[in-house]
């Protein structure tokens, strides 16, 4: 312990000699160095956490102020109108040519715009948003879709991205894989370039009955929308080509759902007000979790939040972290490998062998509004998706499924050949004392939770009639 604790100061002593010189906004009421100073006086431990907390933080450049950076990025103030207008469409089926799903029917407000389930279930589902959703599963869980306006790369193995590495800046291109491609680089911001594809995904949304390609599909989700006289009115409001009569076009809808997302910003959390002057925002045991994140425990090398991360705790690039495969009873899909149990992940975009079983590094901020983590939704708690991530190797033969759904209690994929690749930073276990790893969960589940972002704070974006007309889903 006390071993530790030196070193700690150490690399306090290091690293905010490094802030000043290259951090320009540390302030020097930033500066450290007196209380980091060994003392005899064991009584001054919170003032020492203190110290090499924000000390991290500072070698960072954390700010705990890039939600205020949106309108900037975005170079001009969110459309209130057109984003009301994204958030009708974003519950409404109207685009789901199956009849039965939206935005809103994974991405649910219950969960952080998330998933309710650990593996998303799309099309033929029972109408339902909770825990007693049902229908064939697809093969990964939905991620939160708050927040997602600061990601440079979107989806779990990142196939959808921004080529200058910021969300906001399209000049080098926004790439997507076949048939998009580059095509969609004009628009500008990488969500709404984004808001092409999920109508078009059949398992999502689509469905198997509709004819036709990624394009015919759009036609006939505008073609509806054009239909709706109700639509051609909110459309009408926000765009005066509309109004004046022109059909509605799907970059207009595009923008209209991203708008929305522009809204769904909750990074307030205990640890950004923390950074930004509040000492008292986080509790001493998420203090001494944070420590052991910034620190010995090594989470921010790939949770990064400095630079291109935009302070979303991750680094957006993939890593094989070692989780174990969840192979649904019943899918729409179809699993890779002999057995077809398994996710590739990277290489289904790269066709690189090497990138097999590679995952993009989770953002982990509102992590508490999950009900199950992990790219396949393989834990159901917290604790149990750290304990297993610190050890890996170590972990994975103890693994069981009995948390899940029963339709995801089935046979898992193989485990070998996913812990050969491990990441090497994950090759050798984090070992925590119970009270660490209960400070990093602390740390984890509230200091990086906005509370603004609660269920209860988010239901009543729910509308309780579509302009459509069509019944809207069930939200448990
Ligand atoms: C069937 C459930 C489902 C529906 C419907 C759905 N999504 Fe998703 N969404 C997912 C899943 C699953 C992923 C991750 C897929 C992957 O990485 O392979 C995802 C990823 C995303 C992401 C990227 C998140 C991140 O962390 O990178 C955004 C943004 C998003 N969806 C927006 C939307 C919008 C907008 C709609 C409606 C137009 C929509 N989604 C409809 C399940 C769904
Ligand atoms: C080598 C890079 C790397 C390191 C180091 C790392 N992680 Fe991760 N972490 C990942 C990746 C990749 C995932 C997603 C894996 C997947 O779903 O297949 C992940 C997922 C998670 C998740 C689940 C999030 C979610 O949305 O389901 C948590 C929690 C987490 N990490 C916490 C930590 C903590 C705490 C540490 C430090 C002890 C840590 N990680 C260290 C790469 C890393």
């Amino acid at each position: 312990m006390q071993g530790t604790r030196m070193l700690e100061r150490l690399v306090v002593l290091a690293m905010t000699g490094a802030a000043l010189g290259a951090c320009t906004d540390v302030g020097p009421e930033r500066v450290v160095v007196p209380a980091a100073a060994p003392r005899a006086d064991r009584a001054a431990a919170p003032d020492d956490v203190d110290a090499v907390l924000r000390g991290y933080l500072a070698a960072q450049g954390y700010t705990g102020r890039v939600a205020q950076t949106l309108e900037a990025r975005l170079g001009r103030p969110v459309d209130r109108r057109l984003a009301d207008l994204g958030r009708l469409l974003w519950f409404d089926p109207i685009h789901g040519l199956n009849d039965d799903n939206t935005c809103g029917g994974c991405h649910s407000p219950t969960n952080g715009f998330g998933d309710t389930q650990p593996i998303a279930i799309g099309v033929d589902n029972n109408r339902v948003v909770g825990p007693g959703r049902m229908g064939p599963r697809n093969q990964r869980r939905t991620p939160m879709a708050i927040n997602t306006a600061f990601y440079p790369t979107l989806m779990w193995n990142s196939r959808f991205r921004s080529l200058s590495g910021d969300p906001f800046d399209n000049r080098q291109g926004l790439e997507f894989p076949a048939p998009e491609g580059r095509t969609l680089s004009y628009l500008p911001q990488l969500l709404v370039a984004q808001a092409f594809i999920p109508p078009t995904e059949r398992v999502e949304a689509a469905g198997f009955h509709f004819p036709g390609g990624n394009a015919d599909i759009r036609a006939e989700v505008i073609r509806r929308i054009n239909a709706t006289p109700r639509y051609r009115e909110l459309f009408g409001g926000v765009f005066p080509e509309v109004r004046g009569g022109a059909p509605i076009v799907y970059d207009e809808f595009a923008r209209a759902i991203a708008e929305f997302e522009f809204t769904l910003v909750f990074a307030n959390a205990p640890i950004d007000r923390y950074a930004r002057g509040e000492p008292g925002a986080l509790t001493a045991q998420q203090k001494r979790g944070a420590t052991l994140f910034f620190g010995r425990a090594g989470c921010v090398t790939c949770h990064a939040v400095s630079g291109p991360s935009n302070e979303m705790f991750s680094d957006f690039r993939q890593h094989v972290a070692g989780i174990p495969q969840i192979a649904p009873t019943r899918s729409n899909m179809t699993f890779d490998g002999p057995a077809a149990n398994e996710d590739f992940g990277l290489e289904q975009v790269t066709g690189k062998r090497d990138n097999r079983y590679a995952f993009r590094t989770s953002p982990l901020r509102n992590l508490a509004l999950q009900p199950a983590f992990m790219h396949d939704g393989a834990f159901v708690r917290l604790e149990d998706a750290v304990r297993y991530h610190l050890d890996a190797l170590g972990s994975a033969a103890g693994y069981t499924t009995a948390a899940l759904p029963p339709d995801l209690r089935g046979p898992t994929g193989p485990i070998a050949p996913v812990l050969t690749r491990l990441d090497p930073l994950l090759r050798r276990p984090v070992a925590l004392t119970p009270d660490e790893l209960d400070a990093m969960i602390a740390f984890l589940r509230d200091g990086l939770l906005d509370p603004a972002a609660r269920p209860e704070r988010l239901r009543h974006l729910i509308p309780d009639r579509l302009p459509s007309g069509r019944t809207p889903l069930s939200f448990q």
